[in-house]
């Protein structure tokens, strides 16, 4: 494998930590250059062997290294590291929230993940091939280092910790701009945690700096790594439904376009060895508070797009609210093959409302689902593409749940307590709200709450008196 820098094509050997073409400063993505070998064998071939592998108990094809030949065969299966990511459940809507939404559609939850968010299939690509390389180079003392909205810098240091001595981590977080949850996971892991003052996009800029002057490996997904271990998300999808993705749409949120650079290069990759015979719709979701990418695509004549970073606002979809994303020009490239490949119509980025994420979020959420704050952008950007034609109602999509609920739960409290500053322009839906209700028993209890049987004798018939009016139970007798 080697480093194909995307600007000037030029190429570079994996056996050093590079980010950037030294001559001309492009992005990178990760090539193949054997990949002729996996061509000698047809597509039914590579689905045999990962539905194969399935079956298997072995650690080094239990998570995204399912798809070893896929995403780095270079990797020696001894240093992949698994720490129980991939293969997250696809969970189908119920009735009720089809109808509502007016088609066919399923989470595929990535918070269901280690660190609880899609960053871990990344890291697990990333941290197996720095664990390789530690040891075929005999290096000391690796420092990574990562800017990050709160999930990558939880699943950097998730893995590092893993790595015990051979790896140490250092985090660097936009001040009061990722929430409690996020914050506390690399503290939990024990990583070095550095918060400043600005947004991601000042953060980003500080560890770009950072890893251009000193020997740190850098985990944003600046490194073609992380591109390569999220492709399995598409991987995934893809065997899901038995290798066919005729009429299916996958749905993505766009921050850093990381995420959606690897699902479509990973479709791309499938389709390209026969894996799959057709390539999906895949539609990308920004808020209308840090929407650079769609803006860039609002230009139809592709020759007069220029990319324009924007200055973000305050966003519920806060893991996404980045105005400069580093992958764009990875983007650009792969959006435009596939264009060719799938054809007008296959690829798009819809723009939502902070409003719309919220509400969507707890409409999917009070249908049984999980869905983070970015996967309430997800389903509200389904719903703006049905409305804008761009997907078609006999069509079944896939939206990505990139974190878990509970990473986000502050938004949904502002929500349900109507406390949103007001730059975030949210207004709750009395529907949607939900408070906690403190019962007062209506018995004496000398110190507040029961302490002898007899209060708690009647204490008990008290609560289960108030408790069946105020739910109106009917009596068994
Ligand atoms: C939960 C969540 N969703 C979506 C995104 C956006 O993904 P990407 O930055 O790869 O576009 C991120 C991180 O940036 C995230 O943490
Ligand atoms: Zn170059």
């Amino acid at each position: 494998m080697v480093y194909r820098c995307l600007e000037c094509g030029a190429e570079y050997g994996i056996d050093q930590l590079l980010y950037i073409c030294p001559q001309c400063q492009g992005l990178f993505l990760l090539e193949d250059k054997a990949a002729d070998r996996l061509r000698r064998h047809p597509g039914s071939f590579w689905q045999r062997l990962f539905n194969y592998r399935k079956m298997l108990n072995a650690p080094a094809v239990k998570g995204i290294f399912l798809y070893h030949e896929l995403i780095a065969p270079v990797i020696p299966p001894d240093d992949i590291i698994f720490l129980g990511e991939g293969h997250t459940p696809q969970v189908a809507a119920n009735s009720r929230l089809q109808d509502e939404v007016g088609m066919a559609f399923g989470y595929k939850n990535d918070g269901q993940n280690p660190s609880a968010s899609f960053k871990d299939r990344g890291m697990a690509a990333a941290l197996s091939y720095l664990n390789y390389l530690i040891r075929t180079r005999n290096l000391e003392g690796v420092l990574a280092i990562c800017a990050s909205t709160g999930d990558t810098s939880a699943a950097a240091a998730l893995y590092a910790a893993y790595l015990g001595d051979r790896l140490a981590s250092a985090v660097l977080l936009p001040h009061g701009k990722v929430t409690p949850q996020q914050l506390s996971q690399p503290l939990g892991s024990g990583a070095r945690v550095f918060e400043i003052p600005g947004v991601f996009d000042d953060c980003m800029r500080v560890v770009e700096a950072l890893s251009e002057r000193y020997h740190v490996a850098l985990l944003n997904s600046k490194n073609s790594w992380r591109i390569r271990g999220q492709e399995s998300y598409a991987y995934e999808i893809a065997q899901w439904y038995d290798f066919h993705l005729h009429n299916k749409v996958i749905v993505v949120p766009i921050g850093n376009a990381g995420n959606i650079t690897a699902v479509l290069e990973g479709l791309l990759r499938c389709h390209d060895l026969g894996i799959i015979d057709s390539l999906p719709r895949v539609l990308g979701v920004q808020s209308h508070h840090a929407d650079p990418v769609f803006r860039y695509y609002q230009e139809q004549n592709p020759t007069k797009r220029i990319f324009v970073p924007v200055t973000v606002k305050a966003s519920v979809a806060q893991a996404a609210m980045i105005g400069r994303p580093v992958s764009m020009p990875r983007v650009i490239h792969r959006v435009e093959e596939y264009l060719r490949r799938a054809g007008e119509g296959s690829f798009a980025v819809v723009q939502v409302t902070e409003q719309e994420i919220m509400d969507a979020m707890l409409l999917a959420n009070r249908n049984g689902h999980i869905a983070c704050t970015q996967g309430g952008e997800s389903l509200a950007g389904l719903q703006a593409a049905l409305r804008a034609g761009l997907v078609r109602r006999d069509e079944e999509a896939v939206l990505d749940a990139t974190a878990h609920a509970l990473k986000f739960v502050s938004f949904q409290q502002m929500y349900f307590d109507n406390s949103f500053p007001p730059e975030f322009e949210v207004i709750p839906k009395p529907e949607y709200q939900n408070h906690p209700r403190l019962l007062t028993p209506q018995v004496n209890l000398a110190s507040g709450s029961p302490s002898s049987p007899v209060e708690q004798q009647a204490f008990t018939q008290d609560m289960v008196k108030q408790l069946a009016a105020i739910l109106k139970l009917k009596s068994k007798r």
